[in-house]
């Protein structure tokens, strides 16, 4: 079967705190993961699932994203007239990928919220949310899976994984029941950032949705939840309990680049699996790991 073309909303609106000072004037969505930025690998798993129209919601001080995706004529002329093809290509590739807009999200008031100013562009379909901060490899698709599973039943699919108990509390955390497919579950509830001893399961919220159109009626009345702010999980959880949810179950590699020890394991991770770095840095890696 042939899944629908969607469109995919990137919210990159976070104030990125945690990588201060780094972030103090650029987009945490701008940080290097080995030599593209985190957000470049958001758009290429999104066009890596059949999508072309990326909607990127933006919030203060994140101009550079919407120019990195953008040309840079007088860099690709420089690059052009000393012939070299190879940087040249990389420099387009990011502007070349998909059809990308922008939305600045006014005022930071949560998730929900952001995705909310997507209603206009997206209309009355359903579409891909994917979050900057989690990184997916290529190598392990779960988007396509997400879209395939909407595409089967036309109801909302979340992307969970199994996390530690000690850190439930970071994410938006589901009550789950066993379908036929050992790698989706029913979504019975969900709940934003619990505490420990209240998490329904250690079943998290990853950063990828498909959602259906619903959602955003939902999002329009959600009151702030958690933190004051307007909670995904808030609608989501309203949706569960009318249409249904659904949750695939992600088994692969994820990095998670808003937290600094797994952003700076994945830049390892991925440079370590390249061929044109992989070679010269493993061999380093094994004689200083031996020395820890
Ligand atoms: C957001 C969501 C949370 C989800 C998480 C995944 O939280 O609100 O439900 O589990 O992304 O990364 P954030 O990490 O933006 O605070």
């Amino acid at each position: 079967m042939t899944s629908p073309r969607i469109k995919a909303v990137i919210p990159a609106a976070g104030l990125g705190t945690r990588f201060l000072p780094a972030t103090k004037a650029m987009p945490k969505e701008m940080l290097p993961v080995v030599d593209k930025p985190a957000i470049q690998y958001v758009v290429e798993e999104a066009v890596g699932a059949g999508i072309d129209d990326i909607l990127i919601i933006l919030g203060r001080n994140k101009n550079n994203i919407s120019n990195h995706f953008d040309s840079v004529p007088e860099l690709e002329n420089t690059l052009r007239g000393k012939g070299d093809h190879e940087k040249l290509a990389r420099v387009q590739a990011s502007t070349e990928l998909a059809d990308i807009h922008f939305v600045r999200q006014g005022e930071p008031k949560g998730l929900g919220h952001a995705v909310l100013r997507a209603k206009n562009h997206v209309g009355d379909a359903t579409f891909a949310v994917l979050l900057g901060d989690d990184l997916i490899d290529e190598r392990d698709p779960l988007l396509t899976t997400m879209i395939a599973e909407n595409a089967r039943t036309g109801l909302t699919v979340i992307a969970l994984m199994e996390v530690d108990p000690e850190h439930i509390h970071l994410y938006g955390v589901a009550e789950v029941e066993p379908t036929d497919n050992p790698d989706v579950v029913r979504v019975k509830g969900l709940v934003e950032k619990p505490k420990r001893e209240d998490a329904p399961s250690n079943y998290a919220v990853i950063g990828r949705y498909v959602l259906t159109p619903q959602v955003f009626d939902i999002l329009a009345r959600t009151a702030p939840g958690k933190g004051g702010e307007i909670q995904l999980t808030d609608a989501l959880q309203e949706l569960a309990v009318t249409d249904g949810v659904l949750g695939v179950v992600f088994h692969g590699r994820r990095y998670d680049t808003g937290d600094k020890v797994d952003y700076i394991k994945a830049i390892v991770q991925l440079a370590s699996d390249r061929e044109d770095l992989g070679p010269a840095l493993r061999p380093w890696l094994q004689e200083f790991a031996a020395q820890l």
